[in-house]
């Protein structure tokens, strides 16, 4: 086959090339099941002379199932609690679905053992089996939606079929620009559009607007979200989309999640010079003046979207420009960020190569950062956008330096010994979207005023001494804002 396909090329593949290929990792699970059935039935039959006995050869697929799935589910939890799917709903969904399988497999299994008499009524085993292979068919499809998206079948669907499942009609394909230089491509309609549908438009459309965002078109896209707007025109370090896409990937707030195909160092760097030139929607490439890296960037974007990575989970490995000396941080700034790089390795860090955003991670000085040490961060501080302190040794005089920073939006104290003193000087950062109060001694004194900042989206009050009713305070002020207290 690879012979007769030549050398992969997306741009050239009709639509029922991808379409099937999209089903690989459906199709690919049941050779696996089936060899492995096959292979320990036999060795079970070459050591175990018992199983060779019809009716214990029959009953053994049974029990394979019932085995697999319970241990299907246990890794499934494992992976749960490794974290990364804190309030994913279809996470949590894919789990008891998994769970229910697994029990009815076990049922099953055991209502085979209990018909294997040719003269019993199977009507039992025959029920417990059709029910199971139902549960499994919900289990499994929020299972693929984590691991591929929600459309990831469908995406491809040839519109007769489309239709038939009653979903929109495809966009006709804009397969003269394949050809056209890339100066002359229009910005928005033949590169920004085709990176969006590769990467977001999947969760973001009509109808399955995650987090309130559609992204499907220009319009949709410039609206935003009720929370507000998702991008600021001419300026991508202060665009929430760009924010959320430069997270960490294990930060549950990333996009897009962790676990789909990610987005590349050379779409973001596209994505980001587009919304820098003011996120236009009728210009062409050359109208904006991409700098050097973009123009190389954008021989690999558009249009063609590139075929999506089928593993899912890891980020893709990606050519990162080099940046300009000019485009990236100042050298004063970068010159702090080197020196506490040093001091604190893997803390402080740039979001990107081409940003001036620091990110703060204390994963690995949990039990050495203290207020002494942490005042050292202090020149930095005002570039910070996201910081997770949690589980330091950081006290309310520390957070309270943290004032300086103007461009926060995530903040983690969990597990620290913060009070509700901390939270004055959080209200001193209107930016902040995000922040965690994890088992701290905050008190509904506290708590109530988080109010006051304008654009939280997301505060985790787990294991505190804030009462439900002071939840239920904040929770009117707050409407738009997820409050996580573990109950
Ligand atoms: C696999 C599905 C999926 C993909 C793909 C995806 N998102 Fe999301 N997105 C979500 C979900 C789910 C939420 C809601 C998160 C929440 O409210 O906790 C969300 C929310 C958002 C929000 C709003 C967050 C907020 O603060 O209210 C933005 C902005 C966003 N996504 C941008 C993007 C961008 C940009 C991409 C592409 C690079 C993308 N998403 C790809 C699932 C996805």
């Amino acid at each position: 086959m690879p012979v007769l396909a030549g050398p992969p090329d997306g741009a050239k593949m009709p639509d029922w090339v991808r379409f099937l290929g999209h089903f690989h990792p459906v199709v690919l699970h049941l050779p696996i099941g089936v060899l492995v059935l096959i292979l320990l039935q036999e060795l079970g039959a070459i050591f175990f002379r018992r199983l060779n006995e019809p009716r214990r050869a029959a009953l053994f697929p049974a029990f394979f199932l019932a085995a697999s799935a319970v241990l299907a589910v246990l890794a499934g939890f494992l992976l749960y609690h490794g974290g990364g799917f804190e309030n994913n709903p279809t996470a949590e969904r894919h789990l008891w679905g998994g769970l229910a399988f697994a029990v009815l497999a076990v049922l099953t299994c055991l209502a085979r053992a209990w018909t294997a008499e040719p003269t019993s009524n199977p009507a039992i085993y025959r029920l417990l089996l059709f029910v199971s292979a139902g549960v499994m068919g919900f289990a499994s499809h929020d299972g693929a939606s984590l691991t591929h998206g929600e459309t990831y079948l469908t995406d491809h669907a040839p519109d007769p079929l489309r239709k038939l499942l009653g979903l929109p009609a495809k966009k006709a394909p804009a397969n003269q620009t394949a050809a056209k230089p890339v100066g002359d491509r229009l910005a928005y309609a033949e590169v920004v559009a085709p990176i969006l549908e590769l990467r977001c438009v999947s969760c973001h459309k009509e109808g399955k607007s995650k987090g309130g965002v559609k992204m499907d078109s220009y319009e949709n896209l410039m609206k935003g979200s009720k929370g507000g707007p998702v991008l600021v025109s001419g300026d991508s370090a202060k665009s929430h989309m760009i924010g959320l896409i430069s997270l960490p990937e294990d930060d549950p707030d990333h996009m897009p999640p962790r676990g789909v195909p990610q987005m590349t160092a050379g779409e973001l760097l596209v994505l980001k010079w587009w919304i820098d030139k003011g996120a236009d929607g009728t210009k062409t490439v050359k109208d904006l003046g991409p700098t050097p890296e973009v123009s190389v960037a954008l021989e690999k974007v558009g249009p063609a979207p590139a075929p999506a990575v089928v593993s899912g989970g890891a980020p893709q490995p990606s050519p990162a420009p080099a940046a300009p000396a000019a485009a990236g941080p100042d050298a004063a700034l970068k010159a702090a960020v080197d020196a506490l790089t040093k001091e604190f390795p893997g803390a402080v860090a740039f979001e990107s190569q081409q940003s001036s955003a620091v990110t703060l991670n204390a994963a690995s000085l949990r039990g050495t950062l203290d207020d002494a040490a942490f005042a050292k961060l202090a020149p930095v501080l005002p570039h910070v956008v996201t910081a997770d302190l949690s589980a330091t040794k950081l006290t309310d005089q520390a957070v309270a330096a943290l004032a300086s920073a103007k461009n926060l939006r995530l903040i983690r104290l969990a597990e620290t010994q913060v009070t509700d003193a901390s939270i004055e000087t959080l209200l001193k950062i209107p930016t902040l979207e995000s922040v965690n109060l994890y088992g701290t001694k905050v008190t509904d004194a506290g708590a109530v005023k988080l109010a006051g900042l304008p654009n939280l989206k997301r505060l985790y009050l787990w294991q505190t001494a804030v009462t439900p009713a002071a939840i239920g305070t904040l929770k009117e002020k707050l409407p738009k804002c997820e409050i996580v207290t573990g109950t």
